[in-house]
């Protein structure tokens, strides 16, 4: 079976792309990864990938002001000097233009700590709490020029206490994204052809 190319964009921590990098080591994966590339050259997930034999890229988008095509651009060419197949953002903090999500379309992924369509952008745990939710979770999606609104590949959920904080809510999700994300990239590549 073919492994796609993955490359894991970050700009954090990367305990999402340390459980995609822990998954794809099974046997019979679909990804492989080949490439973590972050917009913060200081970001601890280019250690981590680094510690796993992963090439790493750093591209700094402050060197590039204001002009997001041309730090796209230069994302862009470092990824397909890789020949990446596929694209998982993971913690990956800029929005990125209609340029580059048109140049990967129905090839790149993101995870997103809210039951989408609900609560798309920031703050999403604060949001759920204060609506008076229920149910809180995470949604794996296709990327769409539109913030957050890709076609769902799958979500996750988890109950909300009623003495739930924002921090005790993130706690209580991340680990259930650690598991969704894996089977979601792993059902995307299903439907990515080479
Ligand atoms: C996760 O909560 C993810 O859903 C969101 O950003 C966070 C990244 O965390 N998009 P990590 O860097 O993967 O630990």
């Amino acid at each position: 079976m073919t492994r796609l190319r993955l490359a894991i964009l970050v700009s954090g921590r990367g305990s999402n792309m340390q459980a995609l990098l822990d998954a794809a080591q099974a046997d019979g994966y679909p990804a492989r990864p080949t490439l973590v590339l972050s917009n913060r050259p200081d970001a601890l997930a280019l250690d981590l990938a680094a510690k796993h034999g992963i090439a790493t890229c750093a591209v700094d988008h402050k060197v590039y002001g204001k002009d997001r095509e041309a730090f796209e651009r230069n994302m862009d060419k470092a990824l397909k000097q890789a020949d990446i197949e596929v694209i998982a953002l993971a913690g990956f903090m800029r929005v990125l233009t209609p340029w580059f999500v048109r140049e990967w379309s129905g090839r790149m992924i993101n995870i997103h700590p809210s039951l989408l369509p609900k609560y798309p952008g920031l703050n999403t745990h604060q949001r759920a709490i204060d609506a008076g939710d229920t149910y809180a979770g995470c949604s794996v999606h296709w990327v769409t020029e539109s913030v957050d609104e890709g076609a769902i590949i799958d979500q996750a959920e988890v109950a909300i206490a009623a003495d739930e904080t924002a921090v005790s809510l993130a706690k209580k999700i991340l680990p259930i994204e650690h598991t969704l994300y894996p089977r979601a990239l792993a059902k995307a590549c299903t439907e990515i052809i080479v």
